[in-house]
């Protein structure tokens, strides 16, 4: 872990830091000494995962409670990574959700917040992250995107679709000061994303699933390693060959029989 010149250690700053991938990241960095900052809506449960983490690892955790799909929140958040008498290391833009409804039959203020959590907010932190990194000439950046990204398949696709553009332009961008931008790909991964979506996953054969802690583990390796792009998983690399290389009507056809 690195330090400021003034002794300062840096945190790790993990949007959705309370379950699923979030929660993750959060084990395996506090496991390394990382100091973190969480950020969710849920309060009780910010509280028991700092405490958690604090009992198991002794690192410092904050906990800040923020909606990001709120201008309120958002503003906290980038107050929080603006603050340089304690510094953010390294950002992990993680927090979404999914849409049950197709495109055409989601109200529109649905798939506008689905852009907003998944693309608009990560920009924003990041823009706000990346001045104090490359103040101190170091720097990781994490966008939790997805392999969807590769695939023609609604507004979810789109914005990370978007999110792997973002992160190969900006990691080779500010890599000369330091500074790595990573999109983590994951496939299906055991979390509560499709509970919250009361989505029934059983029609998705168990090998297309993977644990968080495959993706978190690849993730930050590939993020040290100062790669653009993580894609957990031989299988999803290969499926991610394919998505690229077969006709996108394909693809689409395949894709739009998950989730
Ligand atoms: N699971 C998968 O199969 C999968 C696959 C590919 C990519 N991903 C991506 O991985 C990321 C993490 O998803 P996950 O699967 O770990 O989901 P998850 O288990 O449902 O966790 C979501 C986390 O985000 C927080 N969150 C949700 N909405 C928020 C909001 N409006 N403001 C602030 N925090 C919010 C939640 O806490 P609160 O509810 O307390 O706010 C929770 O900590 C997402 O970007 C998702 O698109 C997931």
């Amino acid at each position: 872990m690195t330090a400021t010149p003034a002794g300062m250690p840096e945190s790790v700053l993990i949007t959705g830091g309370t379950a699923g991938l979030g929660a993750e990241f959060a084990r395996q960095l506090a496991a390394r000494g990382a100091n973190l900052v969480l950020v969710a809506r849920n309060e009780a449960r910010l509280a028991e995962s700092a405490a958690r983490l604090r009992a198991d690892t002794g690192v410092r955790v904050e906990t800040l409670a923020a909606d990001l799909l709120q201008d309120d929140g958002v503003v906290r958040v980038i107050d929080r990574l603006a603050d340089e008498s304690a510094p953010v290391g390294t950002l992990i833009n993680n927090a979404g959700h999914g849409l049950r409804a197709g495109f055409a039959d989601s109200p529109l203020q649905d798939e506008l917040d689905l852009l907003r959590i998944h693309v608009t907010v990560p920009i924003a932190l990041a823009h706000t992250a990346v001045q104090g990194m490359r103040r101190r000439g170091r720097g990781h950046i994490i966008n939790v995107a997805s392999v969807a990204g590769f695939t023609p398949r609604g507004s979810y696709s789109t914005a990370k679709a978007a999110m792997i553009h973002f992160s190969r332009w900006a990691n080779l961008q500010y890599r000369s000061e330091g500074i790595t931008v990573t999109a983590v790909c994951p496939g299906y991964t055991h979390t509560e994303f499709h509970q919250r979506m009361h989505l029934d996953t059983r029609q998705i054969p168990g090998w297309m699933w993977l644990d968080a802690d495959v993706v978190v583990r690849d993730g930050l390796r590939d993020a040290a390693a100062g790669k653009a792009v993580s894609i957990p998983s031989a299988r999803y690399k290969a499926l991610a060959v394919l998505a690229r290389t077969l006709p996108p009507a394909l693809v689409g056809r395949i894709a739009s029989r998950g989730r």
